[in-house]
């Protein structure tokens, strides 16, 4: 499958690497865009087979066979709604749309087109996501009750060098990283039907301390704090705190899984690897043996899993489906305070 990237920012890099190292034999990555042309040139530097184009020209080219679209969270849905009707597939880094109706209008338009729509995370295809879904699914810990997860950070305005976005419709810590931990859980427990929600804004405006910008202020249009309660079909009971306004408490895990007969600590869904513990009934630990060997950043794993499900005609599992229901969800949390 030919491959063009579009969007050649900080993200794009492990694209580059993981999409050209040999890894996927399935994926031929031949080119590659970004509005900032500058930006496309240098991350095609490195490789001399991918071809630095024009947006528009990658879109229509008559090669390129599916878009990896990396742009910002802005930009993901009409460059997906342009990619479809050109009749290419098309895969997104998270989210996929700014809301639901906009991932919902793109899975009617693939639909119509014939081209199958993906989007990240991919991390819950993993060694370590996959560990835990196989202790779930083989009874390790009894019948599950409860899942917590937690992704508390004071923000990404110290590391990102273009962190305005993080603090804008589309950013917030529950758009950028509740995808990870959203799409983990429902991984492991199935769909989410009901959720109630406490959201807040700590800080009315942010100062940037990372390389060039450092000392700009930018100011803060969305909630950067949520609590929600999470009601799964199968009757799971969750919790999610997602923030860019507090410190962690590096000793308490990511997620974690609470049944009839144990619990499972489960690595950050941020990452492809991790350990994973399972806690029987006698409090004691042990750690798993991880089920696959995708335990580095493996992103692009969701890419290959869909080119290889196109070929066998089947559902991939990086799906938009997927993605326009977590999308759904947390567009239910943010409005829950509204
Ligand atoms: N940075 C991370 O660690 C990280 C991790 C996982 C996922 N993501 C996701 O990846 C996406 C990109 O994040 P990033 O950190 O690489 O952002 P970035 O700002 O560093 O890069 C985005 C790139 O897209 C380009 N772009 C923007 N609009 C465009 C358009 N309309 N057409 C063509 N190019 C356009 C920009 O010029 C820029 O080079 C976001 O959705 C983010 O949530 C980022």
């Amino acid at each position: 499958m030919k491959i063009g990237i579009i969007g050649c920012g900080n993200i794009s890099s492990i694209y580059f690497k993981n999409l050209t190292s040999g890894i996927w034999p399935q994926l031929d990555l031949i080119a590659c865009a970004d509005l900032d042309l500058e930006r496309a040139k240098k991350s095609a530097d490195a490789f001399s087979r991918v071809q630095v184009m024009d947006v528009q020209d990658l879109i229509a080219s008559s090669e390129v066979e599916l878009v990896v679209n990396l742009t910002i969270p802005q930009a993901h849905y009409p460059i997906a709604l342009q990619v479809i009707h050109a009749g290419k597939h098309h895969y997104s880094e998270k989210p996929m749309a700014l809301c639901a109706k906009e991932s919902k209008h793109l899975l009617v338009e693939a639909l119509k087109s014939g081209v199958q729509i993906g989007c990240a995370p991919d991390t819950f295809l993993g060694a370590g996501l996959q560990t835990a879904i196989d202790a779930i699914q083989s009874g390790k810990i009894g019948q599950v009750v409860s899942v917590t997860g937690q992704m508390i950070c004071r923000g990404h305005e110290g590391w990102h060098p273009n962190p305005e976005f993080y603090y804008q419709k589309g950013g917030g810590p529950l758009l950028d990283m509740g995808p990870y931990y959203l799409t983990a859980m429902v991984a492991m427990f199935g769909k989410i039907k009901n959720v109630k929600a406490f959201n807040r804004k700590t800080f009315e405006q942010r100062t940037i301390t990372s390389q060039a910008k450092n000392g700009t202020i930018i100011p803060v249009e969305i909630p950067t704090h949520t609590t929600s309660l999470l009601e799964f079909e199968s009757g799971v009971i969750g919790t999610i705190v997602t923030s860019f306004d507090a410190h962690p408490n590096p000793s308490m895990p990511k997620i974690s899984v609470h049944g009839t007969k144990g619990a499972l600590e489960v690595p950050d869904p941020n990452t492809f690897g991790g350990k994973v513990l399972l806690i029987d009934e006698n409090k004691e630990k042990k750690t798993l043996n991880l089920v696959n060997s995708f335990d580095e950043n493996s992103r692009g794993l969701g890419v290959s899993d869909m080119v290889n499900s196109i070929e066998k005609g089947v559902l991939h599992q990086a799906s938009g489906e997927l993605a326009s229901h977590i999308l759904e969800v947390m567009e239910k949390i943010l409005s829950e305070d509204e």
